[in-house]
C-alpha cells in the first residue's frame, strides 16, 4: 500500500513512454499520418505491451508511435502538460519526468532545441494547472550514437536551467556506457546530476562503468546488480540509488517473474531502491500498481514498500528544503 503519510515520488517515468493512446489517434489525424489503427482498442496493441516482449529493444520500438505523431512543437507542449496531469491522476505529489529530446523530434526533423523548450513549458504550464510538483531530466538516446547524442546533449544544456539531471537510455547492450564518458563530462561541468539506465539489458561492468566512468549517483534499473556481491556492498555504502521499475523489467524480460526480481534483495542490502514506473501509458500500468500489485508481488513486505517510499523521497534531485516543503 501507499501510505499517505508520506510523500509519493516517481523517479523514473518516460514522458515520451507515457502519450496517451487518444492523444496518439488525435495527434495521427491532426498530422494527417496514416495510424496501424483507428480507434482507440484497435491501436492499442500497437502501442502498449500485451505480452512480455523478447527484448529491451523490442519494447522500446512500442514507444515510436507515440513519438512518430508529434508533428510540431505544439504537440510536444501538449504531451509534457498532459504528462503532468497523468502523475496527478496516479496519486504522485512529486514527479521527475525524463524525456529525449532527439527522439521526438526525429520522424518530423523538429528542432531538437525548441522541443526541449515546449516540453519545459508544457511541464511548467501543467505543474501551474495541476498543483504537483516535477522536474525534468534530460535523456541522451545511446540507440542513434555518439554523434546524435552529443547533438542531444547540446541542446538540452542549452535550456540546462529549467533540468535538473542527464540520463542515458536506450539500448544498453548495443551502445555501452564507455563510448559517452566525454558527454557525461560536459553534463557534470554544466552542474547537472546523472542518473544511467544500466545494467538492464547488459551486466553489473554497465553499472560500474556509469558510476566510476560517467558519474552516475542514481542508476535505472540496475538489476544485474545481484550477480556481484562487490557491486552490491558499494551501492549500499556509497548510497547509489536504485531506479527500480518492476513492470517494466518484466515486460522487457530482463526478469522472468516478479517473484524472481532482485529489488527485496537490494532492500534487504540496505541498497536505497525506490519504485518507479518507466513508461506508463506503453506497460498500461500507473504507480498505484506498482505498490499495490507488483510489489508485493516480489515479496516485498509491508514495511519494505513503505521503505521504497521513503527512498523514492531521500533519492529525489531535490534539496532539504523542497524535500520537507513535500511532506
Ligand atoms: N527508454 C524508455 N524506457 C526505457 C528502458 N526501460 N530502458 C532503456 N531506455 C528506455
Ligand atoms: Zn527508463
Amino acid at each position: 500500500m501507499i501510505s499517505k503519510h508520506l510523500p509519493l515520488t516517481d523517479l523514473h517515468r518516460h514522458l515520451d513512454g507515457n502519450i496517451r493512446i487518444q492523444t496518439i489517434l488525435e495527434l495521427g489525424q491532426q498530422f494527417g499520418m496514416a495510424l496501424p489503427a483507428n480507434d482507440l482498442e484497435s491501436l492499442r496493441p500497437h502501442v502498449q505491451i500485451v505480452e512480455a516482449e523478447p527484448s529491451l529493444v523490442a519494447f522500446l520500438s512500442k514507444l515510436d508511435w507515440g513519438v512518430a505523431v508529434l508533428g510540431d512543437l505544439e504537440a510536444c507542449r501538449r504531451v509534457a502538460y498532459e504528462n503532468v496531469e497523468d502523475a496527478l491522476n496516479a496519486r504522485i505529489d512529486y514527479a521527475e519526468l525524463r524525456f529525449s529530446p532527439y527522439y521526438m523530434a526525429m520522424k518530423h526533423q523538429l528542432p531538437v532545441a525548441g522541443v526541449v523548450e515546449a516540453v519545459v513549458d508544457g511541464v511548467r504550464a501543467g505543474c501551474r494547472d495541476f498543483g504537483i510538483k516535477a522536474n525534468l531530466i534530460g535523456i541522451m538516446s545511446r540507440t542513434f550514437g555518439t554523434q546524435a547524442c552529443q547533438q542531444e546533449l547540446d541542446a538540452l544544456l542549452s535550456q540546462k536551467d529549467h533540468l535538473i539531471a542527464v540520463d542515458l537510455a536506450g539500448d544498453e547492450l548495443g551502445q555501452p556506457g564507455n563510448q559517452f564518458v566525454g558527454h557525461f563530462k560536459q553534463v557534470r561541468d554544466a552542474g547537472l546530476q546523472v542518473t544511467v539506465h544500466a545494467g538492464e539489458a547488459a551486466g553489473p561492468e554497465s553499472m560500474w562503468q556509469a558510476i566510476q566512468e560517467l558519474g552516475a549517483v542514481r542508476i535505472g534499473h540496475g538489476v544485474k546488480a545481484v550477480e556481484d556481491a562487490r557491486l552490491m556492498d558499494y551501492l549500499a555504502e556509497h548510497k547509489i540509488g536504485i531506479e527500480s521499475c518492476l513492470t517494466s523489467n518484466i515486460q522487457t524480460s530482463t526478469v522472468a517473474s516478479l517473484a524472481g526480481h532482485p529489488l527485496k534483495q537490494f532492500l534487504d542490502h540496505g541498497i536505497l531502491a525506490c519504485l518507479n514506473t518507466d513508461d506508463p501509458a506503453v506497460e498500461g500500468i500507473e504507480l498505484p500498481y506498482e505498490y499495490e500489485v507488483a510489489a508485493p508481488k516480489a515479496g516485498l513486505t509491508q514495511e519494505q514498500i513503505r521503505q521504497a517510499q521513503i527512498n523514492g523521497l531521500e533519492l529525489a534531485f531535490l534539496s532539504d528544503s523542497e524535500k520537507k516543503e513535500l511532506r
